[in-house]
């Protein structure tokens, strides 16, 4: 690839890697901090009893300490203060201290008892053991004393020395008052690399303090979290000018964690770099001594964030008294608690709810149809928090979120690329719009009877005959679904740039129904369609791109600067992986044109919302938005940790390895879409490592938060898998199952006994099948084996679009496909016939010359898309497909009729 396209406004030390850190930085960072804390835990009992060899177990505990030590300098719990008490305990043999310090500190870490309250780990403190302090001198106990007040952590990068450390804290410790909404602890670190690692490991930081004039280097050994500063260009950030190497730290933070606060406190003038500043520092601070200032700024940060105008307004509207005289009778709960019969709803659901159910857009509320107050606020809020341009709730899914962006941009006869495997509601908004429908097949992975993602060469090489044809001006929009349901996740930058070299206003719609969360983890971001477009808008307007451009020999990959537009969308299931009720979903919006659409845009979201939205919906939106801002990156990452642990757990299981197996990115992504040839998270080699540079460089990447699991060994089939062997006897309930998979989806919900309860369940079920064999007749072996050879080798290959017919295409060469007019020819009975799948009369007419077409959409669950749509020819490929099908569940189909194609006289008739 040309230099032009990686990025030339950006320069070199600013990138730690290209997408951030590795996803394995939080599992194995908080893997070695939990495990180190948990044998330290069990060492220093023994040692307390006496039990076991003193000496070994004196050089274990003096060893663990000394690999915790780096860790725990990014945390301020327990602090340098208690850790350092440790070892001097170790070192004077008051093991008993030792042992009881050790085992609060691991109770409080795990519990996240430190957040709470106040945890006595000083000698004077000892002697209350429910690690509650009644009283004490601490003063961010004697301020949390009787409040539920969130806790967070500052980070301050500063060079200085134990009486400057000891000063900050004092001065902030001064500044704290009794009102406050939030405590807060401190975390100190003297370095570039200590900031930058904190940054990214300390999930409970919320501001950052960057003092101007620290040095790169750490004084810390630092080899346990190397992998956190993969790709800086050090020597280059070691002879930098201290002002710029402060501000570089704020940019690259901001890049990482975008949601902090960060501060600078400087001494010197700024004024040079105050453009750049602006966007990375919130403010800047003349003098560190001002530190109620620096705290006034610190609370008042937090506090936007932690805003929710919609909740609030709608939870002051339930508490002011109300006489209803609007059509809604559960408002205020009157249909309800004065019933004789229907008592039971007012106590499932508590009151609240019908307070604050209404249809009043007056009284502090406001119209989701109109926003002009909390609810415009509240979605500015979260364009901010998903960094969009504009972000729009939808209180009808990302079906509607995806109805209404089409409707939005395609006007009738428009030239519409989507993926073919995309969710029918994009099929549905094709109809609607009157689009000129382009199928792109994803590659199929015949093996576990699932479809991958659209290569980018297959796009390129639609948009290429479109041009070709003399038709790129018709194309309009490209929807791909990032990532999918099985977890195939995208490059959109790269998508986007090579498809906007062909046509430099190509708008896109990244349908995200699965990706809410990846905004909040550093390495997903990267792969996600509004920072994408982000970094094209910045790329195609820096002048380093235009001179990067004129020079290059070769444009075919690189967009034209004086012709590009950023122009993208993306839906999003804030309920599917965020808190949210069902339903709530999101638009956000990133097109520099968007203006221009801005009506149409309106009229479509008129159209396909409710003049009744759900105002609980609208308000979890606000609380899932502010919850994200907050904690995503703490979610998110724990998510993946458990993800992680869940893999690495049925890897290395004698038992479960013999059953079962996790799908790798070597099994679903064919190497020709892997160039870094990685192919499972964990290599021998490398460790967890690998993925960071699978996620820079691949085409595609699995998202390891979904995990596939092959049941294939079993002779069980996915369907009765989930229903009889998770639903039915463990209570574990999944979505999505192929022939010889079954899909486990972590989120930022799951909890490590919900893991655990899921590998007890799979350790029992192995237990069974392995108890089966032993006990079974030849029979039954041979039963068995068949089955498992049907789901394992006998799979029957996955067909492709097939294409549409030619009376819906009006003869053109190119694919597209008018499938609202077959769609509206359909609707007449007059214009249908039904075969049935089973019979043979099927064969008999196609063997005959005559083309089957389907009249209507014909949707097998799995894999719950359309197989067919109006207007698309049944191919032998597909006929076999359906046939081999053994799903119970074909949307479309009538069990009593059949499939439902079009007479020949309805295809001849011109239109
Ligand atoms: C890719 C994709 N897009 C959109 C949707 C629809 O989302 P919702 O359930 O929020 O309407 C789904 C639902 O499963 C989906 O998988």
């Amino acid at each position: 690839m040309s230099n032009a396209t990686s990025s030339p406004a950006k320069p070199a030390a600013l990138t730690p890697t290209a997408h951030g850190p590795s996803l394995s930085a939080h599992y194995l960072a908080s893997r070695h901090r939990f495990d180190n804390w948990n044998a330290l835990k069990t060492a220093t009992s023994k040692l307390a009893d006496a039990r076991g060899d003193t000496a070994v177990l004196k050089q274990e505990i003096g060893e663990r300490l000394t690999k915790l030590a780096p860790i725990e300098a990014y945390w301020a719990f327990p602090g340098a203060e208690a850790f350092s008490r440790l070892f001097r305990w170790l070192e004077a043999g008051d093991h008993l201290h030792l042992a009881q310090t050790v085992h609060r500190i691991c109770r409080a870490l795990s519990s996240q008892s430190y957040r709470r309250h106040f945890i006595p780990l000083a000698e004077a403190d000892h002697g209350d053991d429910d690690g509650e302090k009644k009283s004490g001198t601490d003063n961010r106990y004697s301020l949390h004393q009787g409040a539920d007040r969130p806790y967070f952590e500052i980070l301050i990068v500063d060079d200085t020395n134990e009486e400057g450390e000891e000063a900050l804290r004092d001065g902030l410790r001064k500044a704290r008052r009794p009102e406050d909404p939030f405590i807060y602890d401190i975390v100190l670190v003297t370095s570039f690399e200590d900031a930058l690692i904190a940054a990214l490991l300390n999930f409970n930081l919320q501001a950052v303090v960057v003092r101007y004039g620290i040095p790169f280097r750490s004084r810390r050994n630092l080899e346990v979290m190397k992998h956190c500063l993969h790709g800086l260009d050090e020597a280059r950030l070691e002879a930098m000018a201290p002002a710029e190497r402060a501000l570089t730290l704020g940019k690259l933070i901001h890049e990482q964690r975008p949601e902090l606060d960060n501060y600078l406190v400087t001494d010197t003038s700024v004024e040079d770099t105050a453009g750049e500043r602006g966007s990375v520092f919130r403010r800047v601070f003349y003098h560190q001594e001002d530190y109620l200032e620096l705290h006034l700024n610190v609370i008042r940060g937090v506090r936007r964030r932690a805003k929710t105008p919609f909740f609030t307004a709608l939870r002051d509207y339930a508490e002011q008294p109300m006489g209803v005289f609007h059509a809604m009778p559960i408002s205020r709960g009157k249909s309800i608690f004065k019933s004789h019969w229907i008592q039971e709803m007012g106590r499932f659901y508590g009151t609240n709810i019908f307070l604050a159910e209404t249809s009043s857009t007056s009284g502090g509320l406001d119209s989701l149809l109109d926003p002009h107050g909390p609810i415009k606020e509240a979605q500015e809020l979260a364009a901010r928090a998903f960094g969009s341009r504009r972000s729009f709730f939808v209180t009808n899914g990302t079906t509607g979120a995806n109805k209404i962006v089409s409707q939005a941009l395609v006007r009738p006869g428009d030239i519409v690329l989507v993926d073919r495997d995309c969710h029918k509601s994009h099929h549905y908004a094709m109809t609607l719009a009157g689009a000129n429908v382009v199928y792109l097949d994803s590659y199929p992975l015949n093996p576990y009877s699932m479809y991958g993602a659209v290569p980018l060469k297959e796009i390129r090489r639609v948009l290429l005959d479109l041009k070709a044809a003399g038709k790129l001006d018709r194309v309009r929009l490209v929807i791909l679904t990032n990532c999918t349901f099985d977890g195939f996740v995208y490059h959109p930058q790269r998508v986007m740039e090579q498809c906007l070299a062909i046509k430099p206003d190509l708008i896109f719609l990244w349908d995200e129904a699965w990706f809410g969360f990846a905004r909040f983890a550093p390495s997903y971001r990267s792969r996600t369609a509004m920072h994408s477009a982000k970094v094209l808008g910045e790329r195609y307007r820096s002048p380093e791109y235009k001179q990067a451009y004129d020079a290059a020999e070769n444009k075919k990959l690189l967009p034209d600067p004086a012709r590009v537009r950023v122009r993208v969308y993306a839906t999003q299931s804030t309920h599917k992986t965020l808190t949210a009720l069902r339903q709530g979903s999101m638009i956000h919006v990133h097109d520099q044109d968007f203006g221009k659409v801005e009506g149409a845009f309106r009229d479509a979201y008129m159209m396909h919302t409710s003049t009744s939205p759900n105002y609980q919906i609208i308000a979890s939106l606000d609380l899932g938005r502010k919850q994200v801002e907050l904690e995503g990156f703490e979610l998110v990452g724990k998510q993946i940790e458990l993800a992680f642990s869940l893999r690495e757990k049925i890897k290395v299981h004698p038992l479960l390895a013999k059953w079962f197996s996790f799908l790798t990115m070597g099994d679903m992504i064919p190497l020709e879409y892997r160039p870094s040839g990685i192919a499972a998270y964990y290599d021998k080699e490398r460790g967890w490592s690998a993925m960071m540079e699978a996620w820079e460089k691949d085409e595609f990447v699995l998202d390891p938060t979904r995990l596939t699991l092959f049941i294939g060994r079993t002779g069980v089939d996915g369907d009765t898998f989930k229903k009889q062997y998770l639903m039915d006897r463990h209570g574990i309930q999944v979505n999505k199952t192929s022939r010889n998979t079954v899909l486990f989806m972590t989120n930022i919900g799951t909890t490590r006994s919900s893991v655990a309860h899921l590998i007890d369940a799979l350790v029992d079920l192995a237990s069974e099948f392995e108890q089966r064999i032993e006990d079974e007749s030849p029979s039954e072996k041979a039963a068995r084996e068949q089955a498992v050879i049907g789901l394992t080798e006998k799979l029957p290959p996955l067909p492709d679009f097939s294409r549409f017919h030619a009376r819906f295409r009006d003869g053109a060469a190119t694919p597209e496909g008018d499938v609202r007019s077959a769609y509206f020819l359909g609707t007449d009975e007059a214009n249908c016939e039904y075969f049935r799948i089973s019979e043979s009369k099927i064969d008999e007419v196609t063997k005959g010359g005559r083309e089957l077409v389907a009249a209507s959409f014909l949707t097998p669950y799995p894999p719950g898309f359309p197989i067919l749509v109006p207007g698309q020819v049944l191919s032998p490929e597909i006929l076999a497909y359906l046939r081999a099908l053994d799903t119970k569940e074909i949307h479309g189909y009538r069990a009593d009729l059949g499939i439902r194609v079009f007479t020949e006289g309805a295809l001849a008739r011109p239109t």
